[in-house]
């Protein structure tokens, strides 16, 4: 009779390893740079084994506050899903390059002001960071380097990782819109954006793996959305030991985390240069400006001169709004 072989130490090793840092280390290498096959790329349409086409053009109910919040037309979206991860959606930028500008202009000059809380406040007490950064016709770039992140909404504690309604501002209005259109779509008809986190990469700049679970109400999706230059976004399991796919996301693509989704580990080992300017491919639209002037305190329209200072940002950068639902929709605060 044979014996059974018990596992040797190493299978079981291999079992309960990091494989998400293994995975999350390739990417962030610079020496040698990662190899890009394995990225699931939705404007490369080789990949297409491991994503889904959903999207049906006349089941789509069109949304009239789309065009000012800077969408096209909900039946022009392409909406994916991933075989590999159920609860995971990707539309393919649905913005026209007006809502390009007008939301990257939002989360550089808007979002970062006070009572917002930033990563800078420990170290500075600057009312409008994007003022200070271009006061006197100067461009400030070290204070501009300096801000990684904004919280919107109930605001994200980094230390406790609870949220308190003592700790909160006003969500902004057109925000909040904006992911009630992209609810919408989906069928989610009672979602309420509350909490938003703002990041602010640079070319270097990495988001190490974590769940986000501070919230009360885990049921309801996030949303997720990418300007600027490109991110590879990892996503793997509920723990770290299942090896976690590369997704390549572009300026104005909307990430969606749902359901089973919704609970996994997922980083950003790398930030790529992006070739494409999508925030410049159309003319300027008035309608916009006057949108913009209408729900922004002290900000001018912004005019073609001034874009440049943005695109100067954007070139270098990249930008992810973070949006979540915090309460169950019969809450009307943490307490209830
Ligand atoms: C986050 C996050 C991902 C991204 O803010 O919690 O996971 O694409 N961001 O930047
Ligand atoms: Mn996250």
């Amino acid at each position: 009779m044979i014996n059974e072989v018990p596992p040797s130490v190493d299978t079981l090793w291999d079992k309960t390893e990091d494989q998400f840092m293994k995975t999350f280390k390739y990417y962030k290498s610079n020496k040698p740079p990662p190899l890009l096959a394995e990225v699931i790329n939705i404007e490369d349409i080789n990949n297409t084994d491991k994503i889904l086409l959903l999207t049906q053009k006349n089941a789509v109910q069109e949304d009239e506050r789309a065009k000012q919040l800077g969408l096209r037309e909900l039946k022009s979206w392409q909406l994916y899903s991933f075989k590999e991860h159920p609860g995971l959606f990707l539309i393919r930028n649905p913005f026209t390059s007006n809502g390009q500008r007008y939301w990257i202009q939002k989360c550089l000059q808007v979002y970062p002001r006070k009572p917002n809380k930033r990563n800078i406040d420990m170290e500075t007490n600057v009312e409008d960071w994007w003022e200070a950064c271009h006061r006197h016709g100067r461009c400030d770039k070290q204070l501009m380097k300096k801000l990684r992140w904004t919280t919107l909404g109930y605001h994200h504690n980094w230390d406790t990782k609870v949220y308190s309604d003592d700790n909160k501002s006003v969500f902004p209005e057109e925000l909040s819109a904006l992911c009630d259109v992209v609810a919408r779509y989906l069928g989610y008809e009672e979602f309420r954006a509350e909490a938003a986190i703002v990041n602010y990469y640079h070319m270097n700049s990495t988001l190490s793996a974590h769940t986000d679970h501070s919230e009360v109400n885990l049921e309801a999706p996030l949303f997720s959305f990418s300007f600027g230059q490109s991110a590879i976004f990892l996503i793997g399991g509920r723990d770290k030991t299942t090896v976690p796919s590369a997704i390549l996301l572009n300026s104005g693509d909307v990430m969606v985390m749902s359901k089973e989704a919704r609970l996994c580990y997922h980083a950003v080992p790398k930030i790529l240069p992006y070739a494409p300017t999508p925030w410049n491919d159309e003319a300027f639209d008035d309608q916009l400006d006057i949108m913009y002037m209408k729900d922004t305190r002290r900000s001018p329209p912004f005019k073609l001169n001034e874009w440049s200072i943005f695109e100067n940002y954007i070139k270098e950068s990249r930008i992810n709004m973070n949006v979540r639902q915090v309460l169950y929709e019969t809450q009307c605060n943490l307490k209830d």
